[in-house]
C-alpha cells in the first residue's frame, strides 16, 4: 500500500471544505446582488409608476391618461431593456398600453407593488398600483402596470456576483497554496531527519540530536533514540553471548585436543581405547553445548517461532517426553513417573519449543537427582491456564541462587562440565514467549526441587 501523503490529504480536505463554503457563499452573494439590484431598479420603477398615476384623471364621460414621456424615457436611455405599460380600469381591457400584462389581484389603492413576471416570452420586473378616481361615474379604480425587461438588471447582478466570486475563489486558491507550502515547510525537518539517519554508518547507534528538530518532531526523535538504545543493548548482549559461547566451547575443544594427542602417542591400539572413550565423552558435551546454543537461538523472540502458535496438548507432550527420557532415568535407577489425567490439556503454543522446554526440565531433574531418586512430572488444569510441575528429590537449589540459575552459562557447580548452563535460560525464554510464568520452589516433601510452569490456555 502506498503511504498516505499529508500534502495530498490536506489539499483534498481543504479543497472540499473551501469549495463547499464557496458554493454556499455564492448562493448568498447571488441573492444579495439580486436584492441590491432590485432595490435600485424598483425605485425608478416606482417613480415612473407614480408619475403615470399622477397624470390620470377622469371627466364625467371619460378617463384621461396623459403618460409623461419622462416616465418611460427613464428606462430607455442607454439601456437594452424594453418597457411595457398598461393603464385601465380594474378587470377591463387597458385604455392605453399593452394587453394582458401580468397583474396581481390583491392590489391596494396608492400602494406600489413590485414583482417578477413573464410577458411574451420575456422575463419582466413589474410594478403595479391602483389609482382610485373618486368619481361616481367610475366606481372602479384604475390599475397602472409598468414592466421592464431584466437585461440591465441581470447585467448588474452578474457583474456584482462575478467580482465577488472571483475575489473569493482567488482567496481559496491562495489558502490552498499557503497550506501546501506550509506542509512542505512542516515536513522538511522529517525529511532531513530521515536523510541524516539513512546516511549513517551501519554501526552508528548514537542518539539523534533532538535539538535540531522542531518541538513536534521531538517525540519521533525520542522514540527513534529509545529504539536505537534498545538495539544497542541487544547487540551488546549478543556480543557478550557470542564471547561467552566461544569461551564455553573452547574448554571441551581443548580437552578434546589433549585427549586426541594422548591417544596418538599410544603405540598399541588397545592402549588407545581409554583415551578414545574419554574423547567420545568430551565430544558428547561439546555436541550438547552446541545443541543448547541452537535451542536458545530458536527460542529467542526475534526468531519468530513463537508467533506460529497452535492448539497444543501439553499433557501429551509431557507424557511423550517422560517416555523418551525413561532410558536415561533407568541408567540412574531413577523412578521417573507421570501424574495427570489422560485427557488432553490444550494451550496455544509452539510444539517444538514446548517439547524443548519439557525436555530441559526433566533432563535437569534426572541429571541433578542422585541414583535411586524420584522424579515426577505433573500436568494439571488451573483457572485459564495449564500447569506443569517437575518435582525431584535431589539437592534442590538454595533460595539465594534461584534467580541466578536462569542466567546464561550459570551453573551451581562450575566444575560440572557436563552441563552447559543454558537449559534454564532456554526454558525461561520459551515460557515468557508463551506469556507464561516459571517458579522454582522447594519440593512438596521438603527435599528436592519443584519447577512450576504456568502457561495461559
Ligand atoms: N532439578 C535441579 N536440581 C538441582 N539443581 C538444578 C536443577 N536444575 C538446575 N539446577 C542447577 O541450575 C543450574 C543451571 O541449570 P541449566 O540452566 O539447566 O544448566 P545445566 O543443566 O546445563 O547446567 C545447573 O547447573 C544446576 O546447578
Ligand atoms: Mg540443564
Amino acid at each position: 500500500m502506498k503511504a498516505k501523503s499529508l500534502k495530498r490529504e490536506l489539499a483534498v480536505w481543504l479543497f472540499g471544505v473551501l469549495s463547499t463554503l464557496l458554493a454556499v457563499d455564492a448562493w448568498y452573494s447571488y441573492s444579495d446582488a439580486l436584492r441590491a439590484a432590485n432595490q435600485a431598479y424598483d425605485r425608478s420603477l416606482s417613480a415612473s409608476l407614480k408619475g403615470i398615476a399622477e397624470r390620470i384623471y377622469a371627466t364625467e364621460s371619460e378617463i384621461v391618461v396623459d403618460i409623461p414621456y419622462s416616465a418611460l424615457e427613464l428606462f430607455e436611455a442607454g439601456s437594452s431593456d424594453r418597457v411595457f405599460y398598461s393603464v385601465g380600469l380594474s378587470g377591463e381591457a387597458p385604455i392605453t398600453g399593452y394587453d394582458a400584462l401580468p397583474t396581481p389581484s390583491d392590489l391596494e389603492p396608492n400602494i406600489a407593488v413590485f414583482y417578477d413576471g413573464y410577458y411574451k416570452g420575456q422575463a419582466l420586473r413589474l410594478g403595479a398600483m391602483l389609482k382610485p378616481l373618486y368619481r361616481t361615474e367610475f366606481a372602479k379604480p384604475v390599475v397602472v402596470v409598468i414592466g421592464e425587461t431584466t437585461n440591465s438588471r441581470q447585467e448588474v447582478v452578474q457583474r456584482l456576483f462575478k467580482s465577488e466570486i472571483g475575489r473569493k475563489a482567488l482567496l481559496v486558491v491562495v489558502a490552498l497554496l499557503v497550506a501546501l507550502s506550509a506542509t512542505r515547510i512542516a515536513v522538511k525537518p522529517v525529511e532531513s531527519l530521515g536523510e541524516a539517519i539513512r546516511s549513517r554508518p551501519d554501526d552508528d547507534l548514537t542518539p539523534v540530536d533532538s535539538r535540531q528538530v522542531p518541538a513536534e518532531v521531538v517525540p519521533l526523535v525520542d522514540a527513534i533514540n529509545l529504539h536505537m538504545d534498545r538495539i544497542g543493548r541487544m547487540l551488546e548482549a549478543r556480543r557478550r553471548f557470542i564471547t561467552d559461547a566461544a569461551h564455553q566451547l573452547r574448554t571441551p575443544l581443548a580437552v578434546l585436543n589433549t585427549q586426541a594427542e594422548y591417544a596418538l602417542r599410544q603405540r598399541r591400539a588397545e592402549d588407545m581405547r581409554p583415551a578414545v572413550e574419554a574423547f567420545h565423552q568430551s565430544l558428547g558435551s561439546a555436541i550438547r553445548l552446541t545443541n543448547q546454543l541452537l535451542a536458545l537461538s530458536r527460542a529467542e523472540p526475534v526468531n519468530g517461532l513463537m508467533l506460529s502458535r497452535q492448539q497444543v496438548d501439553l499433557a501429551a507432550i509431557a507424557r511423550d517426553m517422560v517416555v523418551e527420557l525413561l532410558p536415561l532415568a533407568e541408567r540412574k535407577r531413577i523412578d521417573l513417573g507421570y501424574e495427570g489425567d489422560d485427557s488432553p490439556l490444550f494451550i496455544a503454543g509452539n510444539p517444538v519449543l514446548l517439547r524443548e522446554m519439557v525436555a530441559n526440565l526433566i533432563d535437569n531433574a534426572l541429571r541433578y537427582t542422585p541414583t535411586d531418586g524420584l522424579v515426577t512430572v505433573v500436568v494439571e488444569a488451573a483457572p485459564e491456564s495449564a500447569r506443569l510441575r517437575i518435582i525431584d528429590n535431589g539437592p534442590g537449589i538454595p533460595e539465594g541462587s534461584r534467580d541466578q540459575v536462569f542466567l546464561r552459562f550459570f551453573r551451581l557447580n562450575p566444575n560440572d562440565h557436563h552441563g552447559s548452563g543454558l537449559g534454564l535460560s532456554i526454558v525461561r525464554e520459551i515460557v515468557h514467549g508463551h506469556d507464561g510464568e516459571i517458579e522454582l520452589l522447594d519440593a512438596p516433601d521438603g527435599q528436592g526441587l519443584e519447577v512450576r510452569v504456568s502457561l495461559p490456555a
